[in-house]
């Protein structure tokens, strides 16, 4: 089975590096072995050190190789909306299984990938988007279907969890807790897009699409970083006894859905104010199931490889049964707004 791989940065490496160290449980677990066809980046001839690559399988011509006819699946690592959203397009036109951590390209035209899967009739797996190695997006997709879910909260940034948490236990500044989330790999190539929110808003819309079986994009999210929050709101918080921590909040009462991604006091007490470091935590609410809470390494190459390497497995070892997971092909006509009546 064919891989072609797209980015070869913090994640990218570590995938490659799981594909190598475990090629035999890998293989064994689908029923026949998984090989790299390519890696697009931008500099080819890049020093990669010690990376289990050979150097002709580095190529900058990603549409190329997405074109291929020998391959099979396509993991996307690059972010970012264009030309991540062509080249996967290109690559499920062409029959290929896709399995991508690009949360703003979900956020913002999911309907339009899943679409193109349904129409090649292929898979599109997506948990690496959202909470890294935290089983998340499966258990809404699958394990929860059967239930009817009406609240999705918690901490599903690591950057801005760990710069919050570094100014409550270490009174570091927020310019110093931000160069520390991007030396450790969390932070996002621009870190904007982790401290005023952007990120946050994507996973939200994500999960609230997944969770209520609706069409959310980051455009229906309130947004709200974490630019704002000063040393003196994190001291002031902790006199009355809380935590800030940025939350994401997505609820359905009814036919309406709120989303809303916002800087918030929480008591000390309460579980969430435990989740430190580049940890997230979230909980999920639903009729019949109650409250479940998933918790891990929200951030980071190795924990977000581990879920692209599941990812992998599950569509590898689809295409080989001839099947596919097929995405919601109907969605609740809900009314999506940002905050709701509060
Ligand atoms: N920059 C993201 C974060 C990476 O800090 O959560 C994981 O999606």
């Amino acid at each position: 089975m064919k891989i072609a791989l797209l980015g070869c940065g913090n994640v990218g490496t570590e995938v490659v590096r799981l594909l190598h160290e475990q090629s035999s449980d890998l293989a064994a677990r689908i029923g026949e072995p998984l090989e790299l066809a390519g890696v697009a980046v931008r500099r080819p001839d890049k020093d990669r050190g010690d990376l289990p690559v050979p150097r002709e399988l580095f190529t900058a011509d990603a549409q190329a190789l997405v074109s291929r006819a020998d391959v099979d699946i396509v993991v996307e690592l690059v972010g970012g909306i264009e030309p991540a959203r062509t080249w996967i397009t290109t690559a499920m036109a062409g029959g290929k299984s896709v399995v991508t951590g690009n949360k703003a390209l979900l956020a913002e035209d999911g309907a339009t990938l899943h679409d193109a899967a349904a129409t090649a009739g292929v898979d599109l797996y997506y948990e690496a988007s959202v909470a890294a190695a935290i089983p998340l997006l499966r258990p809404l997709r699958e394990s929860l279907h059967g239930d009817r879910i009406t609240k999705v909260m918690g901490i599903v940034n690591g950057t801005t969890n760990f710069i919050l948490s570094r100014m409550t236990e270490t009174g570091a500044t927020f310019a110093e807790a931000l160069d520390e989330a991007g030396d450790l790999g969390y932070a996002e190539a621009d870190p904007t897009a982790d401290i005023e929110g952007f990120d946050a808003a994507a996973k939200a819309a994500i999960l609230a699409g997944l969770a209520f079986h609706t069409r959310v994009s980051a455009a229906d999210v309130y947004r709200e970083g974490i630019t704002e929050v000063s040393a003196s709101d994190v001291a002031s918080a902790a006199q009355m006894g809380c935590v800030v921590k940025l939350l994401c909040i997505a609820t359905r009462a009814g036919d309406d859905v709120t989303v809303r991604v916002h800087p918030a006091m929480i008591p000390t007490s309460h579980p969430l104010a435990g989740v430190n470091g580049a940890y997230n935590a979230v909980f999920v609410e639903a009729e019949a199931a109650g409250r479940l809470m998933f918790y891990g390494a929200g951030a980071g190459g190795a924990p977000t490889a581990s879920a692209v390497l599941g990812d992998l497995v599950a569509v590898a070892r689809n295409r080989r049964n001839g099947a596919r997971t097929a995405s919601e092909s109907t969605y609740a006509d809900l009314a999506v707004r940002p905050m709701g009546d509060v």
